[in-house]
């Protein structure tokens, strides 16, 4: 059902800001700064071998990431994700097993285009996880 890890996602009250700290403290390079109109959120992946980071700051109030730096003020992990063949057909199937999926309303997609959902985090042990579709067709 799951096949790796994508990326560990931290919400953070200003990119740059938190760009700058990874890059000074630890060395790490942080990509181009993106921006995910649906998700009210601006990006910046750091690329591991095996996974990345992303950080993510909202653009606006609403946004969900808005909501959890409201009640986190400095910023934390706020979801993994997990990489799956087609994102739709195993939400598809989690839900067949009482899995809530979130927002589902419409599909939702990250910033490359790839199709992603969120997992209702008390169904995964009070973790917000995200699927996100690595095949072509998402
Ligand atoms: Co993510």
């Amino acid at each position: 059902m799951f096949t790796g890890l994508s990326h560990v996602s931290i919400a953070v009250p200003d990119l740059e800001a938190a760009a700058r700290r990874l890059r000074e403290a630890f060395g790490l390079s942080i990509g181009e700064v993106l921006t995910n109109a649906e998700q009210g959120v601006r990006l910046a992946y750091v690329d591991l071998a095996n996974a990345r980071i992303e950080l993510m700051e909202p653009v606006r109030p609403d946004s969900p990431v808005a909501k959890f730096l409201a009640r986190n003020p400095k910023g934390g992990i706020h979801h993994f994700s997990l990489t799956v063949d087609d994102t739709a057909s195993t939400a598809e199937d989690l839900r067949a097993q009482g899995i809530r999926i979130l927002g589902d309303a419409r599909p939702q997609y990250n910033v490359a285009g790839q199709r992603i959902a969120f997992l209702h985090p008390d169904d995964f042990l009070g973790a917000l996880v995200e699927l996100e579709a690595h095949s072509a067709k998402g």
